[in-house]
Formats: structure tokens, sequence, C-alpha cells
């Protein structure tokens, strides 16, 4: 199976387990004081919420949708917008990865590699914009 279509099922398991954006904030906001700071200020519910969409998006990209939402992404999070620092995109698989460990009961070494395949290609595009 190709890596895009692994992780949309993942991704589909992810999203039925109870939990799964509060796992995420928990594990990326423990990374590191820099990233509580950018997320000092947001309303945590509504952000769950627009993670949900985009990691969606990411996965679509993966499967071929045009990168104009994840340029848009890119845009808000360059240094005229959010400011965030192209280093701190590996905070955030990171933090994906251990959440996906907990709560994809199917999680293999090899589903967390077409996880990281797919999230690299559309990060490339996000830091571009940097
Ligand atoms: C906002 C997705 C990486 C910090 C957002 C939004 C989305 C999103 C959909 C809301 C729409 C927008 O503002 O454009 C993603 C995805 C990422 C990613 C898919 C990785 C591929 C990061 C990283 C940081 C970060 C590494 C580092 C701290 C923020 C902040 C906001 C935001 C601070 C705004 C929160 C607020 O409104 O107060 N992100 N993001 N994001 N993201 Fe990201």
């Amino acid at each position: 199976m190709k890596a895009a279509d692994i992780v949309m099922q993942s991704y589909g398991r992810c999203c039925a387990s109870d939990g799964f954006f509060d796992s995420f904030y928990d594990h990326f906001l423990a990374s590191s004081p820099e990233i509580r700071d950018k997320f000092a200020n947001t309303n945590m519910a509504g952000q769950k919420l627009l993670l949900r969409q985009g990691i969606l998006n990411v996965v679509l990209h993966a499967r071929g949708m045009p990168d104009t939402k994840l340029k848009a992404l890119g845009c808000s999070h360059s240094r005229k917008g959010m400011n965030i620092r192209p280093e701190l995109y590996t905070l955030w698989f990171n933090a994906l990865a251990a959440t996906i460990r907990e709560h994809d009961k199917q999680s293999t070494t090899e589903i967390i590699q077409a996880w990281r395949e797919v999230v690299s290609k559309s990060v490339e595009v996000i830091i571009a914009e940097y």
C-alpha cells in the first residue's frame, strides 16, 4: 500500500479515538517553552478543530490535492505571520508520532514511517513560504 493510503487509514483510526487532539497538544506543548509561548493566548478548543482540518490537508496533499491550502498555511506560519521557525516542525512531527502511537491501535514502525514521509512533503511546502 502507498504511504498516502496507509496514512489516510491511520488518520481515520486516530480521529475515531477519543482525545486524539488533546493528546497531540499535551505532547506538543510539553516539548518546548517556545511552543508554549506561541500558544499562550490561543483558544485551544478552537485550535484542536483547526488542526483536525490541517492534518486532513496534509493527508490530501499526499494524495494529489494541489498545494494552495498548504501555501496559505505556510504564509500564516511565516516570518511575516506567526514566525514559526522551521526547526519547530521537527517537534511538531515528534508530538504527532507519539500521539499516533498511543491512539492508532494498529500503529507499527511502518505506519509511523509512512506518516513521516507524508508530513515531510507538506512541511517542505509550508517552510518554503517562511
Ligand atoms: C495555527 C496547522 C505547525 C503554531 C494553525 C492553524 C492550522 C495549523 C490549520 C489555523 C489556521 C492558521 O492560522 O493558518 C498546522 C500544521 C502544522 C503546523 C498542519 C504542521 C505541518 C505548527 C508549528 C507551530 C505552530 C510547528 C509552532 C509553535 C501555530 C500557532 C497558530 C497555528 C501559534 C495560531 C494559534 C492562534 O490562533 O492563537 N496551525 N500547524 N503550528 N499554528 Fe500551526
